[in-house]
């Protein structure tokens, strides 16, 4: 039997927190090398400030063509202070965009998951989000991110104006409804569709589009829909009502940030982006946490690891289909969390605040004991 090639992964670990919560990454990929016989082929390369900083440019293409070339991209974070005064041109967050357009990366799912551990841990009473699991599927190609015209410009009076445009085409609003559909067949069947059809043409097609695909293909699946506000308002009323919800690229960057503070912190949550197989059955994607680069604490060493780590098991379940792994990984983090141990984001009493490289000893330890 030959040896399964190296699957080939590009680690992108950005700016800020990025680079610390990558490198607790890079140790559990040791530990699935030595100890599970697995192998990686990994290159790593410089996105964000980082890259600014060294070649003048937040992502160079030979970056986003390895991204392309690559069966995964595990992205950390982007986003520095020091260049918030470049133009959109230029800044940091531009990496993370480039690579969602360039490899069409149209889907990102976003589950915010309430660990029983940590139900103390979220602002709201632990009844209203104990067992809390739903999955945000945000668009992330399309709407008011990338719409034209865009810009900001001089009036006659020497006053300016800025302009985005919010625009979605039939073709874009299905091909995300579909993966919303197809995951609630997985889980427990139910999409709930969010936009502002009330006082936008965008959210109407959008609404339209989704409910004519429902009709025509995802009849067993349960479908709603809801404006925008009101869905910001039943997340924190009643979240539990949500299975998955499906949504635009603007209202789903700011629904999921919501969502992922139900779970307790920011700290916590992963996410996918994927893109369309292509006719050999590879799939673009990119894992990513939620949280940003949180410059306010980089470098101190107390960032919490776990949503990059747990955007690797993604990874591992989504690109690579290992299951097993993937499994182990969130076993281990939910033990250690069982065990006590809190990095400073989701600290509570009576628990042990632990810097970001204890965290990541103690998921290995666990690991450990798992793997026995
Ligand atoms: C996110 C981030 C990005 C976004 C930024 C960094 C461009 O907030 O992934 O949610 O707005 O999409
Ligand atoms: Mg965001």
């Amino acid at each position: 039997m030959t040896a399964q090639p190296a699957k080939k992964l590009l680690v992108l670990p950005g700016d800020g927190i990025g680079p610390e919560v990558m490198r607790e990454v890079t140790r559990i990929i040791t530990w699935l090398e030595e100890k599970r016989g697995l192998s990686f082929d990994i290159t790593e390369d410089l996105v964000g400030g980082a890259s600014l900083a060294e070649y003048g440019e937040p992502i160079r293409d030979e970056v986003i063509e390895k991204a392309r070339a690559a069966d995964a991209v595990l992205f950390g974070s982007v986003g520095d202070p020091r260049w918030n005064h470049v133009g959109f041109d230029k800044r940091p967050e531009l990496a993370i965009l480039k690579l969602r357009q360039e490899l069409a990366l149209f889907a990102n799912l976003r589950p915010a998951k309430v660990f029983d551990a940590l139900v103390d841990a979220s602002t709201l009473k632990p009844d209203v989000v104990r067992g809390l699991d739903i999955m945000i599927v945000r668009e992330t190609v399309g709407g008011i991110y990338f719409g034209n015209p865009r810009g900001i410009e001089t009036l006659p009076d020497g006053s300016k104006r800025g302009i985005n445009t919010e625009v979605y085409t039939t073709s874009e609003i299905e091909r995300v409804a579909r993966v919303a559909f197809e995951l609630a067949r997985k889980r427990s069947g139910r999409v709930c569709s969010v936009e502002k059809c009330n006082v936008m043409e965008s959210g109407l097609l959008w609404k339209e589009v989704v409910t004519d695909l429902h009709a025509r293909e995802y009849k067993d699946v349960g479908l709603s829909h809801m404006l925008a506000d009101n869905c910001a308002m039943q997340l924190v009323r009643n979240p539990r009502q949500f299975d998955v919800i499906v949504t635009g690229n603007l209202f789903g960057d700011i629904l999921s940030d919501l969502a992922s503070m139900l779970t307790g912190s920011l700290g916590m949550l992963p996410s996918a982006t994927l893109g369309a197989a292509d006719s050999h059955g590879k799939l673009p994607a990119l894992y990513e946490p939620i949280h940003g680069s949180a410059p306010d604490i980089a470098g101190q060493g107390i960032a919490n690891p776990i949503a990059q780590i747990l955007s690797f098991a993604m990874l591992l379940r989504y690109s690579f289909n290992m299951q097993d792994e993937g499994q182990l990984i969130e076993d281990a983090v939910s033990n250690v969390l069982e065990s006590g141990l809190r990095t400073a984001d989701i600290i509570s009493d009576g628990k042990t605040r632990v810097s970001t490289s204890v965290m990541g000893d103690a998921i290995l330890g666990e690991l450990d004991k798992l793997q026995k």
